[in-house]
């Protein structure tokens, strides 16, 4: 006796998680965790466009996924200023056509102690963490909505739940991001669109290279978790495929945290 092919174990897994003629923009998708995340969409079936702004990077990052048959694309653009991200949002839907999944992971981490932080670096904080995610969600949304499908995942941090190492404008930024999440949730999920965030804990990227120079402080925080280890960029693939495939159509406004136990601790 055949099994049918809809008994199949990889149609019943594409039916879960497969991301086959959806379009997803991954904001920070040229490196660390962005990168692995839009390599994991990409290669779960859909079509990718990475946004952030070294040409270099991002066309290296498109190379390696096209090298692994998916369809890639980039737009090369600084989330610092409004008119930026929205050239950037009309652009990035030109590749491919408007976006299913909207991934925001480009982020900055200027983390002064509270009486250093000034003007600019909280300025800078708000935009490329925050302000940034809610543009181009206020430009995909809608859509989504009326193509009754779309994810919306945010890439938030331990600090928004908790201050340490100088937590500063970042973790405000990224409280805020928790809270549009839940916002966008309420506004959007009745129309088939999520809003989730997914939680780091440390992740070894460049975002804190200067950090990673203390082997005694990685070690450290690596002791925290409950795995025993640092994070990886890939530890985000399965979360990512998962939060933007159909099977999570009933996850909602929620923060999912991918820390090896570091918050739980
Ligand atoms: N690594 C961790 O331990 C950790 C922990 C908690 C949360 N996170 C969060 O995870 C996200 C990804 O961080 P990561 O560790 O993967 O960092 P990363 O490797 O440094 O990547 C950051 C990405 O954002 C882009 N980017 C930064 N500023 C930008 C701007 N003004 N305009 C456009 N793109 C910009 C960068 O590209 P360009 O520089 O070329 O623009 C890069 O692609 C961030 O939101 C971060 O806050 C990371």
């Amino acid at each position: 006796m055949t099994t049918p092919a809809s008994d199949h174990p990889a149609s019943y897994l594409s039916a879960l998680f497969g991301l086959d003629g959806r379009t997803a923009v991954v904001t920070g998708g040229s490196s660390g965790i962005g990168r692995a995340i839009a390599e994991a969409l990409a290669r779960a079936g859909a079509s990718v466009v990475i946004v952030a702004r070294r040409e270099a990077e991002l066309a290296a990052t498109v190379t390696d996924l096209q090298a692994h048959g998916c369809r890639a694309a980039s737009v090369s653009a600084d989330l610092s200023s409004r008119e930026s991200v929205r050239a950037a949002a009309e652009a990035a839907a030109e590749p491919f056509g408007e976006p299913d999944i909207l991934v925001n992971s480009a982020g900055v981490n200027l983390r002064p102690p509270m009486p250093e932080i000034d003007d600019a670096v909280w300025d800078t904080t708000m935009a490329v963490n925050l302000e940034a995610p809610f543009l181009l969600s206020q430009r995909y949304a809608p859509g989504m909505a009326e193509r009754g499908y779309g994810r919306l995942i945010h890439i938030s941090s331990q600090q928004a739940f908790r201050a340490f190492v100088t937590s500063g404008a970042y973790g405000v930024s990224k409280a805020g991001l928790e809270g549009l999440a839940r916002s966008q949730a309420e506004q959007w999920s009745r129309h088939g669109v999520t809003a989730n965030t997914l939680v780091p804990g440390f992740v070894l990227t460049p975002l804190n290279a200067r950090l990673q120079d203390d082997p005694e402080c990685v070690q450290a925080l690596a002791g925290r978790t409950m795995v025993g280890r640092n994070g990886l960029p890939g530890d985000f693939a399965s979360a990512a495929v998962f939060l933007a495939g159909p099977g999570s159509a009933y996850v909602t406004g929620q923060s999912l945290f991918v820390d090896g136990g570091f918050s739980v601790h």
